[in-house]
């Protein structure tokens, strides 16, 4: 075949632009080792970082599990790829680590969505809930929280609280809150957040899909409108939805989160076949991508640049910090209780 001059150009900036990957990747695992760090990322970053952080000893999970790895490693700097929140978290959880991020301005909109003082005055008008927040917060707002949960352990946590007869005040996700209060039956007054990424899903859309692949499985995660949870086979956080995807006999899944997950679905299902669930919907004039554009901010090019700089990090303050600590220890002691279905915890 005869190339012109523009396909040459085209092959000369792709053939630059695998060398500078390989480079950066190169540089990045070298960077870990003199740096004493670990790379601790979400599902939903992109496949290059995913797969460095589990080529240098890393870790790649769910924000619950995020949180506990980091937690448990004896490295001296951990190194999170995901959003804010889950920096904060590591750095409420290790105060004598130093927690950098490959940018600190990769937020998320439940976190947006919940202003520290706007929520304290929701919690001082209520003082007779028990204040439960995902983990998708800032520190100022943890600090006023009884409980912080994620998506795996929200619903059990409800439960357990609703059988101590408690009424909670719930943030800041609203479809997450209520997927948990009518699968609970608990007592649950709603903050009105919600996350775009997951909002953006439609339930037509979805149902026309299933239409068109009968055999498929629905997967889907419960930050996503309640009409789209009502079609999915299977609710549940990211690490569940994964673990979905290599137990269940089904050989197609549609799936209703971030397709940042795609990469780690197909790794753990091989052979079987990922469609995307519809955003925009029919007649829309234009569609989302299912994909977090903060989450998207970490790139190679961050990962290399923070681990160079050693900038930025997180610092949170001390008196915060403190407050925060004890619901994350909460969740995690739940978490773990829950796991050996141990469930004798201290008083919230
Ligand atoms: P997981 O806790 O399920 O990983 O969810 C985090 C998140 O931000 C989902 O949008
Ligand atoms: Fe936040 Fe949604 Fe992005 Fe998750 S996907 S980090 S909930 S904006």
């Amino acid at each position: 075949m005869n190339t012109t001059p523009s396909m040459q150009g085209l092959a000369h900036k792709r053939s630059v632009a695998t060398l500078d990957r390989a480079r950066r990747i190169q540089r990045i695992k070298k960077l870990l080792v003199e740096r004493d760090a670990v790379l601790v990322a979400h599902y939903y970053t992109d496949a290059d970082l995913q797969a460095l952080a589990e080529e240098t000893g890393g870790y790649v999970s769910d924000s619950l599990d995020m949180a506990r790895f980091g937690h448990e490693h004896k490295a001296k700097t951990l190194v999170v790829a995901g959003v804010r929140f889950m920096g904060e978290t590591a750095k409420i959880l290790n105060p004598e680590k130093r927690v950098l991020m490959p940018t600190l301005e990769a937020t998320c909109s439940l976190d947006e969505s919940c202003p520290a003082d706007d929520f304290r005055a929701f919690c001082d008008a209520h003082p007779d809930r028990t204040v439960v927040v995902y983990a998708n917060t800032s520190a100022a707002v943890k600090a006023r929280a009884d409980w912080v949960v994620t998506s795996s352990i929200a619903l059990r946590l409800a439960r357990h609280l609703a059988a101590r007869g408690e009424k909670i005040l719930w943030a800041p996700d609203r479809h997450l809150g209520d997927y948990v209060r009518r699968e609970s039956g608990a007592d649950m007054l709603l903050w009105q957040g919600s996350c775009v990424v997951h909002e953006e899903f439609r339930a037509q859309a979805l149902l026309d899909l299933r239409k068109r692949h009968p055999d498929a499985c629905v997967l889907a995660h419960p930050e996503s409108p309640a009409a789209v949870l009502a079609l999915a086979d299977m609710i549940g956080s990211t690490s569940a939805m994964i673990e979905a995807a290599r137990t269940r006999p089904a050989r197609r899944f549609i799936v209703a989160t971030d397709n940042g997950i795609l990469y780690k679905m197909r790794q753990a299902a091989p052979g079987k076949e990922f469609l995307e669930a519809p955003t925009g919907g029919r007649g829309a004039t234009c569609k989302s991508c299912a994909h977090c554009p903060w989450m998207a901010m970490n790139t190679l090019a961050s990962l290399e640049a923070v681990l160079t700089t050693g900038g930025p990090e997180i610092h949170i303050e001390e008196s915060i910090r403190q407050r925060a600590l004890e619901p994350v220890l909460r969740m995690l002691k739940f978490a773990a209780a829950e796991k050996t279905e141990v469930l004798g915890l201290g008083n919230a």
